[in-house]
């Protein structure tokens, strides 16, 4: 499969949200809601609290980049990784100093990225948006991972916590997947800020460890 393959389930919601200029759309948001005075850096705090810079982290789906500059600015080792070229497009237009890669996670090997990763960043739905290829992706995080190295990711249940046309994967589901790859639960939150998760949460923030 071709990264803009990988992309295709994302590149549709999006387009219908935003229309074709979606990934510059995306970015600006975020500067909106940065603007207006709302948290956007949660993602980047989580990582912060679980291990100390100048750690290695891939942040896989980084789409515009946003979380992987913040964790540049404090500091850590950061690759970017996405499938949708429009995206990394833009990433690399606002952070030209930080290396980006257009690529399908499910396929990515740790000779592209210069080696493994003391953490990899799955933020802002990327779990759901890899919809059929979950269980290749699980095992190529798994082996871009040090020994030890966590697995973070953050992903809605439920329709109020997903983009309309993309469906929720069962968080059962998705532990399932990981744990399959040798990656065991550490941490199950519902907020980027370690609230617990409980039955009825819409969305999930896992740590995960490789043995
Ligand atoms: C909602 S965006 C999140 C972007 C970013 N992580 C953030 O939080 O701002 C989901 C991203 O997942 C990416 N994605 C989906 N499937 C992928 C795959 N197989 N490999 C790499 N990236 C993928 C999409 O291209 C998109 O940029």
């Amino acid at each position: 499969m071709t990264a803009a393959d990988a992309a295709a389930l994302w590149r549709r919601v999006a387009t219908a949200q935003h229309g074709p200029g979606y990934a510059d759309a995306y970015a600006e948001r975020f500067r909106a809601l940065a603007a207006d005075g709302q948290d956007v850096d949660g993602e980047a705090r989580c990582v912060q609290r679980l291990l100390l810079p100048p750690a290695r982290v891939l942040d896989a789906g980084c789409g515009t980049g946003r979380v992987a500059a913040r964790l540049s600015e404090a500091g850590y080792d950061v690759v970017g990784c996405d499938a949708d070229a429009a995206m990394v497009e833009v990433a690399r237009r606002e952070h030209p100093d930080l290396p980006w890669l257009v690529a399908d996670l499910a396929e990515l090997e740790p000779r592209e990225t210069g080696g493994c990763f003391d953490a990899v960043l799955l933020a802002g739905n990327v779990v759901p948006f890899l919809a059929g290829s979950l269980a290749s992706a699980a095992q190529r995080c798994a082996q871009l991972l040090r020994p030890g190295g966590l697995l973070v990711a953050g992903f809605g249940l439920d329709a109020d916590h997903l983009p309309e046309g993309c469906d929720a994967v069962p968080l059962a589901v998705v532990l399932e997947v990981f744990g399959v790859a040798g990656l065991e639960p550490r941490q199950q939150w519902s907020t980027w800020g370690g609230d617990p998760l409980t039955g009825g949460d819409g969305y999930a923030v896992l740590v995960l460890r490789t043995q």
